[in-house]
């Protein structure tokens, strides 16, 4: 007999679709989905968003309408991102976002789950996540913070479940808690943005929420978000942001930084949250338009990726396709 053929072969463990299932290491469910949603002020219809495919920015009514089948999909968690109509360089009108809030829990009650993005940037003027120096030059730290903290305490006051600062401000976690327990809010959580990458594939989120930066004198976010060369600086940050209070930590983009992903799960015991951002889905979808990929299955693909990485949640544009397209994951 040939040697090779006493020789252990993994083949064996993908011999048959049985096989591949049974010795599996991720198993995604629909349960672990956030499903991000736009509510725009500006709107008087539900209107498609051109750069995210099948992706709209709603209004508060056509929002409610999208929660309601979102809930028959199987999805029951959300993530909100309110688009003001007015953009200030202070004094923030925050009643949009508070009423939308407000009305969705007020019809929907427990049977969803509110996070609130909590940042700056779909109110400034300058499209900055914080407020500027006089110059123009700097974005103000401590300004910034006891602001976000502010809008997140009346966030929390509407109804929302948790609170996700994704402004990258130093200090925001323990400033938000703090506001939070001081008003008996000591229930809603707090979902930190806490990896949040200085990135490209936020140029369709952006065009959504028209919050693309604008000050001449700071054209980008790299003097708050993290660099994409700097590893260390995300999981500093995170595990900061745990000991301030983060319930759960977040890496944003998410494809492209699954080593921080599997760091921070090993160098934290808090869940993690993955958040595949609208580039990094538009990207996809965009294949899929050229039949180049499958799209279920090539989404599908990535959260599995997310998940062997160590992501506990995951944020998708597509998390309302979950529940049906991992039924049919052919493995
Ligand atoms: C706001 C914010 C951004 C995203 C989520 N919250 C954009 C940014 O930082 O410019 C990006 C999400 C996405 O691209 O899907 N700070």
């Amino acid at each position: 007999m040939e040697r090779e053929e006493f020789q252990i072969t993994n083949r064996r463990s993908r011999s048959s679709v049985h096989m591949r299932e049974l010795v599996a290491q991720v198993v995604l469910s629909h349960r672990q989905f956030i499903q991000p949603l736009f509510i725009d002020e500006t709107l008087d219809k539900r209107t498609p968003i051109a750069s995210l495919n099948e992706i709209n920015s709603d209004t508060l009514e056509s929002a409610l309408a999208q929660i309601e089948s979102d809930l028959k999909s199987g999805i029951t968690k959300f993530l909100i991102f309110p688009v003001p109509k007015n953009k200030s360089l202070s004094n923030f009108n925050y009643d949009f976002a508070i009423t939308a809030i407000h009305t969705i829990k007020e019809k929907f009650g427990n049977e969803v789950w509110l996070a609130a993005d909590v940042c700056l940037c779909s109110y400034t003027s300058h499209g900055h996540c914080g407020i500027l120096n006089s110059q123009g030059t700097k974005v103000l730290n401590h300004e910034s913070v006891t602001e976000l903290a502010n809008y997140a305490l009346q966030l929390a006051q509407a109804g929302a479940d948790c609170i996700a600062p994704s402004d990258m401000m130093d200090g925001r976690i323990a400033a938000i808690r703090n506001a939070l327990d001081q008003h008996q809010l000591d229930s809603v959580s707090i979902m930190s943005y806490s990896s949040k990458f200085s990135s490209q594939f936020y140029g369709p989120f952006r065009d959504a929420c028209r919050s693309t930066p604008q000050a001449t004198k700071l054209s980008d976010r790299k003097t708050y978000q993290l660099s994409p060369g700097n590893g260390n600086d995300a999981l500093q940050c995170a595990i900061r942001d745990a000991k301030e209070g983060a319930d759960l930590l977040m890496v944003k983009p998410a494809a492209h930084y699954l080593d921080i992903i599997s760091k921070l799960k090993s160098a934290t015991n808090q869940p993690v949250a993955a958040y595949h951002v609208s580039g990094e889905y538009q990207g996809i979808e965009l294949l899929a338009q050229a039949n180049l990929v499958d799209r279920a299955k090539a989404q599908t693909e990535v959260w599995t990726a997310l998940k062997r990485a160590g992501a506990d949640i995951i944020i998708s544009y597509a998390a309302r396709h979950a529940k049906k397209w991992i039924e049919e994951l052919e493995y």
